[in-house]
């Protein structure tokens, strides 16, 4: 029996949605509350039992590797000035058991070709994919759940949600049999609504076969002259299961500037230091 021990986060795109904010840092780094997009991410897969997390980096995104490094100047400071607490936090972010890896996508060819970057480091085992602007606020953490649905079935999983029959066009759509966890017959990316199969979308948490990557090899790129994750999923489903998850969780979509404010004000209000306070100002507003 398998298991999933490796993740992928795609990070390399251009985040144009969100310049001028990102246009000397990454869109990953932006903070909700006091925590980098990022960090959620990688917490999310700590908890799934994942020990190697594999960045795919490109211009511009020096700050990731930092956030996860060793900081030696910050730390001896923080020492110096007894701000202990403070000092355990930033010590904490990476568990010691967990290896950090760093591969550098050279142009941002698409989520797929992102993916196809890790391929070296993760050979033909199945691994996890989160999108880290898709923040997911869940009693169990997402992947968490999908690892558990991957242990028993030991197939590709894809995280799906309904969505707005007219926001088809934002998200790769499936078609299932109807079953929960329901078994994809196709996938179709960004169709108009009236083209939609369905209203189940993709979002940012994949559990793939370690296949896909000869699949993604053979991908023309699509429409943007991008190479479409979805183009691959679609091929390897042709040779294997792939089943489509509901997760339970609220997704925040952070790539957009409405979703980020909503993901602020839904993390702000139950931050444990200000989640009182700020509660009492949105009412009061
Ligand atoms: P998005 O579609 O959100 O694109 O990519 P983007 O460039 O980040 O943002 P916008 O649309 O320009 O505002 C989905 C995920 O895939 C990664 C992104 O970093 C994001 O996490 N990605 C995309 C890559 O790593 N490489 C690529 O070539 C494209």
């Amino acid at each position: 029996m398998k298991r999933v021990r490796k993740c992928v986060f795609p990070v390399a795109g251009m985040g144009s949605r969100f310049l001028p904010a990102t246009k000397a840092s990454p869109k990953e780094m932006m903070p909700v509350v006091d925590k980098p997009l990022i960090q959620y991410a990688v917490e999310e897969a700590v908890a799934a039992g994942i020990t190697d997390m594999i960045f795919i980096t490109g211009r511009n995104k020096r700050t990731i590797e930092d956030h996860f490094d060793k900081a030696y100047e910050v730390e001896a400071e923080l020492a110096a000035r007894g701000k202990l607490d403070l000092l355990e936090l930033v010590q904490g972010i990476v568990p010691k058991h967990i290896n950090c890896i760093y591969i550098r996508q050279p142009e941002a060819l698409g989520l797929g070709h992102a993916v196809l970057c890790a391929e070296p480091v993760v050979g033909d085992e199945p691994f996890a994919v989160i999108l880290a602007d898709d923040l997911i606020d869940a009693e169990s953490p997402v992947l968490e759940q999908m690892a558990q649905m991957y242990e028993q079935h030991q197939c590709t999983i894809l995280g799906v949600e309904e969505v707005a029959r007219e926001n088809t066009r934002q998200y790769g759509i499936v078609k299932t049999d109807g079953g929960e966890p329901g078994v994809v017959s196709a996938i179709v990316e960004k169709p108009q609504p009236r083209d939609a199969p369905s209203t189940l979308a993709v979002v940012g948490r994949y559990i793939l076969s370690g296949r896909i990557f000869s699949h993604l090899q053979k991908v023309q790129a699509g429409a943007g002259g991008e190479i479409q994750l979805t183009d691959g999923i679609a091929a390897l489903m042709r040779d294997e299961k792939v089943l489509a998850y509901r997760f339970k969780g609220t997704r925040y979509d952070c790539g957009s500037k409405l979703g980020y404010l909503q993901a602020m004000v839904a993390y702000g209000k139950k931050h444990p230091e200000v989640g009182a306070d700020f509660s009492a100002y949105l009412k009061s507003l």
